[in-house]
């Protein structure tokens, strides 16, 4: 599925034309949720005597704002989407890393302050997810934390996209999380229309629940056609409360 999007983006002109695969999902930049994600997800982490791991960067849509750590993983399943990233991506302290889908070669023990993973865990089942959440769990300092977004089922917005997305919700994924050894710090099943966010860590500090970010959806009058991936979806008419 991610090669063929990769090809199906080359062919359109899409990377041509903006410059980095991926931001015809949404540029967070110009998304009000997805905005959100990456001011109270991500910059707050950014720290440049901090090493992180982003996982599944494709064609670094979210790794343009975390190339300020000190040390940063791109770990990746496909080589090619590695090698996309490289055309755009290339620093001394970014390393990129092909692993099997659940693992994080080379990295040490308890090494990593932070962990990143946007549109990648939407699509992995839920044994895959509770692989990697031990893998996680492994490399994270007991300080670190991991943000994941994962396909949230009790949304519209994943049940459109039919077996495109996993069969996650919050409810499958909070028992998991905690089996695997990790805490829930906070989570947000509200900011995004297809998806929930956790962020975890080791077992340390205290849970907080985010009901929402400051944008809530309220209305959504059309949603355009879904494709294999409901990141695509298009929603217009999007009415935010502050
Ligand atoms: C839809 S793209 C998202 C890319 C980027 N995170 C974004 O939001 O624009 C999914 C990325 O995850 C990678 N991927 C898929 N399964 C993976 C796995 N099990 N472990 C690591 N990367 C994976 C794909 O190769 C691709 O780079």
């Amino acid at each position: 599925m991610h090669l063929g999007m990769l090809q199906t983006s080359r062919a359109d002109g899409q990377i041509e034309r903006d410059g980095i695969y991926g931001l015809h999902w949404g540029n967070p930049q110009e998304n009000p949720a997805l905005r959100w994600v990456r001011d109270h997800y991500l910059l707050p982490y950014v720290d440049p005597r901090h090493s992180a791991i982003e996982i599944g960067p494709g064609g670094g849509r979210w790794t343009r704002y975390m190339l300020g750590f000190g040390q940063l993983y791109g770990i990746d399943y496909h080589q090619e989407l590695l090698d996309e990233l490289a055309r755009s991506f290339r620093a001394p302290h970014l390393r990129l890393i092909k692993n099997n889908g659940t693992d994080f070669p080379g990295i040490a023990d308890k090494s990593i302050d932070f962990l990143f993973s946007f549109g990648v865990f939407v699509h992995l089942n839920i044994d895959i997810m509770e692989s990697y959440l031990g893998s996680i769990r492994r490399v994270l300092k007991s300080t670190g934390c991991a943000v994941v977004q994962y396909s949230d089922k009790t949304k519209e917005g994943a049940r459109s996209a039919g077996d495109g997305f996993a069969n996650t919700t919050p409810e499958l994924v909070r028992p998991i999380v905690i089996r695997c050894g990790n805490r829930i710090l906070e989570e947000d099943t509200t900011t995004l229309w297809h998806s929930s966010i956790i962020r975890t860590s080791r077992p340390s500090l205290a849970y907080t629940r985010t009901e929402s970010g400051p944008y809530s959806l309220v209305s959504i009058s059309s949603i355009g056609k879904a494709c294999d991936m409901a990141e695509r979806i298009t929603i217009t008419n999007r009415t935010y409360l502050r």
